[in-house]
C-alpha cells in the first residue's frame, strides 16, 4: 500500500498532537492575545469562539477529510478527484511556500529572546529599543534564524513517526502544563504604581473575559470580525495545504469526527489560555493603555511586564519563551514537511535528499527577508492601510490574499463540484455518526463562499472601492 510506504502516524492521539503541534504556534501566543487586547478582550473572544464552532469546524473538516480520502497532498488531492481542478492544489502549495520564507525569521526572533533570557540579560530585553536594534541588525537574525531551520529541518528529515510524531508528542503535553501554570500565577499578580492606584490579575481577568459593549458602532463590529477571522485560517493552519498532508498520513480506523474535535479544542484552548496568561500581567503592569500595543505586545511590552515582576519574571520569563520556541518549531515542522512530502513525489527523490534542498530554498529566502530590516529596507503601504516591509507582504499576500481565495474555491468545489456527500462519506466511513452534518453542508455551500469573496474583496482594497 502506498500509505506504508510513505510513512504515517502510528496512533490516533500522534495524529492529534502533530495536528495541533502545525496550529498551535505563535499565531496563539504572540497574534492572539495582542488581537484580543487590542479588540476589547471579551468581545473578540465570544466572537472567534463562533467562528471556530462554525468555520473553523468547516474548514478544518474539509482538509483533514480530503487528504485521508485522496491519500495525496494538496498538489494532487484536488486534480484526482476532478483533473480540470488540480489548479486548485497548486494554488494552495503557494501558501506554505510562502510563508516558509518568513516563519523561520519569526523562530530566530523567538530563538533569541529565549537566549537571552537562559543567559541572564533578561534586562537587556525589556529595554527601549533593543528588539527594533535586533532585527535591524545584520548578522544576528540571520544567525539566530539558520539555528532554528536547522532544528526544524532535522525533525522533518527524521521523518513523519521518529520524528514529526514523536516530536509533537512530547513537546505538545509539556508546553499545555507551562501555560497553565503562567496563566494560574499571571491572576495573583498586583501592582500598585506610580499613582497609587492597584490593579490586580483578577480584574485583568475580567476585562479578558467579560464583553464590553459600551461605544460599539457597526464598523468596528465589522474590524473586529474581520481579524477574528483571519486570525481563525493562521490558527488553525487551515487552506494552505498542511491539513491536507496531514490528513493524508492518517489511518482509515481513526475517527476523524472525534480527532477534528480535539484538535480544534487544543487550539482554541491553548490561544485562550495565552490570553489568559498574557492579558492580566499586561492590565496589572500597564493598565488599559498597554493593551492597544498591538504586534510588538509580546516582543516589547511583555519583558517590560517580566521585569516588573523581579526574580520571578526572570523565570517566567525563561519558560515563557522557551514554550513559544517549541510552539514555533512544530508550527515550522508542518509548512516544511508539506514542501518536503509534495516534492518528494513531484521529482521522486528520497526524503534526505528532498530535505536537504528545501532547507537550502528555505535559507535564502529567509536570509533575503532577515535582510528586509536592513539592506533592502522600504516602506509599502499595503491595501489595508499598513505600512509593510518584506515580511509583511508575504504575510499579507498568504494570509490575507491568497487564503480568503483559497478557502472560497475550496468551498465552491467541495460544496457545488463534489458535493459536501463526498466529505461526509469520510467523516463516517467506520460507520461513526457525523453530527454537525448539517451544519457543516450549509457553511461550506453557503456561508463560506459568502464571506471568503467577501473577506478576498476587503483584502484586496477592491471592497472599499465598491463602498465607495
Ligand atoms: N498555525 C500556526 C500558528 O498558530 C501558524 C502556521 C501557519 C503554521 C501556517 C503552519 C502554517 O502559529
Amino acid at each position: 500500500m502506498e500509505t506504508k510506504k510513505k510513512g504515517g502516524f502510528t496512533s490516533s492521539i500522534g495524529f492529534v498532537f502533530a495536528a495541533a503541534g502545525s496550529a498551535v504556534g505563535v499565531g496563539n501566543i504572540w497574534r492572539f492575545p495582542y488581537l484580543a487586547a487590542r479588540d476589547g478582550g471579551g468581545l473578540f473572544l465570544l466572537v472567534y469562539l463562533i467562528l471556530v464552532l462554525t468555520f473553523g469546524f468547516t474548514l478544518l473538516t474539509t482538509d483533514i477529510a480530503l487528504g485521508r480520502r485522496t491519500g495525496k497532498n494538496a498538489w494532487e488531492a484536488f486534480g484526482s478527484i476532478r483533473p480540470r481542478w488540480g489548479f486548485l492544489g497548486k494554488l494552495t502549495f503557494l501558501v506554505p511556500t510562502m510563508i516558509m520564507t518568513y516563519y523561520s525569521v519569526i523562530g530566530g526572533w523567538v530563538l533569541n529572546y529565549a537566549t537571552v533570557y537562559l543567559t541572564g540579560r533578561q534586562h537587556l530585553a525589556a529595554e527601549d529599543g533593543f528588539f527594533t536594534s535586533f532585527i535591524t541588525s545584520q548578522i544576528s537574525p540571520i544567525v539566530f534564524m539558520l539555528i532554528f531551520l536547522a532544528m526544524t529541518a532535522f525533525v522533518v528529515y527524521a521523518g513523519v513517526e521518529k520524528g514529526i510524531e514523536k516530536f509533537s508528542s512530547v513537546v505538545m503535553p509539556g508546553l499545555l502544563v507551562m501555560i497553565i501554570a503562567i496563566a494560574c500565577y499571571s491572576l495573583t499578580l498586583s501592582y500598585t504604581d506610580a499613582d497609587g492606584v492597584t490593579r490586580t490579575g483578577l480584574q485583568g481577568l475580567a476585562v479578558y473575559l467579560i464583553p464590553d459593549f459600551t461605544g460599539l458602532t457597526a464598523s468596528r463590529f465589522l474590524g473586529i470580525l474581520l481579524d477574528a477571522m483571519s486570525q481563525l485560517f493562521f490558527s488553525l493552519s487551515v487552506s494552505m495545504g498542511i491539513m491536507i498532508t496531514y490528513g493524508s498520513y492518517v489511518k482509515k480506523e481513526v475517527n476523524l469526527n472525534r480527532s477534528i474535535a480535539q484538535v480544534e479544542f487544543f487550539d482554541t484552548g491553548v490561544a485562550f489560555l495565552a490570553g489568559m496568561m498574557i492579558i492580566p500581567a499586561i492590565y496589572v503592569f500597564s493598565g488599559t493603555e498597554g493593551m492597544a500595543s498591538g504586534p510588538s505586545l509580546m516582543f516589547v511590552s511583555l519583558p517590560k511586564v517580566f521585569a516588573s515582576m523581579g526574580a520571578a519574571g526572570t523565570v517566567v520569563g525563561i519558560v515563557f519563551f522557551l514554550m513559544v520556541l517549541f510552539a514555533a518549531l512544530t508550527s515550522c515542522v508542518s509548512i516544511m514537511e508539506t514542501l518536503v512530502a509534495t516534492c518528494m513525489n513531484l521529482f521522486h527523490k528520497d526524503r534526505k535528499t528532498t530535505s536537504l534542498g528545501i532547507f537550502v530554498f528555505a535559507l535564502v529566502t529567509a536570509v533575503i527577508i532577515c535582510l528586509g530590516y536592513n539592506v533592502f529596507y522600504f516602506e509599502y503601504t499595503l491595501p489595508n492601510g499598513s505600512t509593510a516591509q518584506l515580511l509583511d507582504i508575504m504575510d499579507y499576500i498568504s494570509n490575507s490574499f491568497l487564503m480568503p481565495l483559497i478557502s472560497f474555491l475550496t468551498a465552491i468545489f467541495v460544496g457545488w463540484v463534489i458535493s459536501p456527500r463526498w466529505i461526509e462519506e469520510e467523516m463516517e466511513v467506520n460507520g461513526e455518526v457525523f453530527r454537525k452534518k448539517k451544519l457543516y453542508g450549509f457553511m461550506v455551500r453557503y456561508a463560506v463562499p459568502v464571506v471568503m469573496a467577501v473577506l478576498f474583496l476587503q483584502s484586496t482594497g477592491l471592497l472599499g472601492m465598491i463602498l465607495g
